[in-house]
């Protein structure tokens, strides 16, 4: 046993460790970061360094934001609440899962004046998914990130095994009855097609991203539909295993469509020089869930900060290291393909 499967028992912790099937795709996302070889230039002056990126039109201190996870308060007792307190104080775009075991307003509490986006997932009672949409308005959600890789939920065999159940209460589940994943999976409206985006947007009245594109296709779809970005993204392997690695996905999209909308990356990104290929090779930045979830779970708040402060100083060590002190400069010419 981990020490992380001592803390959080066999059921929470194989709900968020793993993967779907044989969790190949789980393992890639990591491994396929690290096939691609960096490049760096010499002898540039790398004495003063801007991190910063640009999301939705407005300036980001840096391109690492934290990924929307289901159930926080199942890896600690601190929950969303103590998650968006770390993203607050290490400065980072904190994304709430429309499972939350945490209120919006207490979510945006904690938050502050901190950067904030909301995702969502749409059920088949769809009211439920309009009001949640209603709550982030209320409660200074900038943009909406609309899950489209979940009409079912994935062939999870961790959970099959374990039959972890949620028991906080949930938007879907107000009462906290205790519920398998397969049942709140179940809830996922399996019916969405592209010709429901529209209701959603109206309703949020906030820009769209779409999370969960694999596709350049959909991708380009995605560019017609109005999307104000999109997110290239696995769904952390948890979805249909054998798909590409974030990152293999990543190259062909920005092919396709890179420049004519906001584009981030999720999936295995767990080290600075990560975060350096996702922007060299096309993204506008990133993503982090697992990593920065082990942290919330060995010391809530400040363990979550560690995490995500880390992250950004090896991002920052990395821009020197390559040459490349502007985090907006770095282009395809700082990875090997
Ligand atoms: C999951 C969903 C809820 O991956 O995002 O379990």
């Amino acid at each position: 046993m981990s020490d992380l499967e001592d803390l959080l028992g066999p059921g929470a912790f194989g709900y968020f460790a793993g993967g779907a099937g044989d969790e190949i795709t789980l393992r890639d996302n990591t491994a396929a970061w690290s096939r691609y070889r960096l490049a760096p230039r010499v002898l540039v002056d790398v004495t003063e360094r801007d991190l910063g990126t640009t999301l939705l039109g407005r300036h980001r201190t840096h391109p690492i934001a934290v990924a929307p996870m289901a159930y926080q308060r199942h890896a600690h007792t601190g929950g969303e609440r103590a998650l968006a307190e770390a993203a607050r104080a290490a400065e980072a775009l904190f994304v709430l899962s429309s499972q939350t075991t945490t209120s919006l307003p207490e979510v945006a509490d904690a938050l502050g004046e901190s950067d904030r986006w909301f995702q969502l997932y749409v059920f088949k009672d769809r009211q439920v998914s309009l009001d949640l949409v209603v709550q982030a308005r209320e409660s200074g959600y900038e943009a909406l990130v609309l899950t489209v890789d979940f009409p079912v939920g994935g062939w999870r065999e961790r959970d099959r095994r374990t039959g972890f159940h949620v028991t906080y209460p949930l938007a879907l589940n107000p009462s906290g009855t205790a519920l398998t994943t397969r049942q709140l999976h179940d809830m996922h409206d399996p019916s969405l097609t592209w010709d429901d985006i529209g209701e959603f947007a109206a309703a949020a009245g906030m820009p769209v991203i779409l999370k969960g594109i694999l596709r350049p296709d959909d991708a380009e779809r995605a560019v017609d539909a109005g999307a104000a970005g999109i997110i290239v993204s696995n769904h952390g392997g948890r979805q249909l295993d054998t798909t590409a690695a974030a990152v293999d996905a990543l190259v062909p999209i920005v092919d396709a469509v890179g420049g004519g909308l906001d584009l981030l990356v999720d999936g295995g990104i767990t080290r600075g020089w990560d975060v350096a290929k996702a922007l060299a090779l096309g993204a506008d930045a990133v993503l982090v869930g697992r990593h920065v979830l082990w942290g919330l779970a060995r010391g809530g708040a400040e363990g979550a900060e560690a995490v995500l402060r880390q992250l950004v100083a090896e991002f920052d060590t990395t821009l020197a290291l390559l040459g490349c002190p502007r985090a907006a400069d770095l282009d395809a010419s700082y990875v090997l393909r």
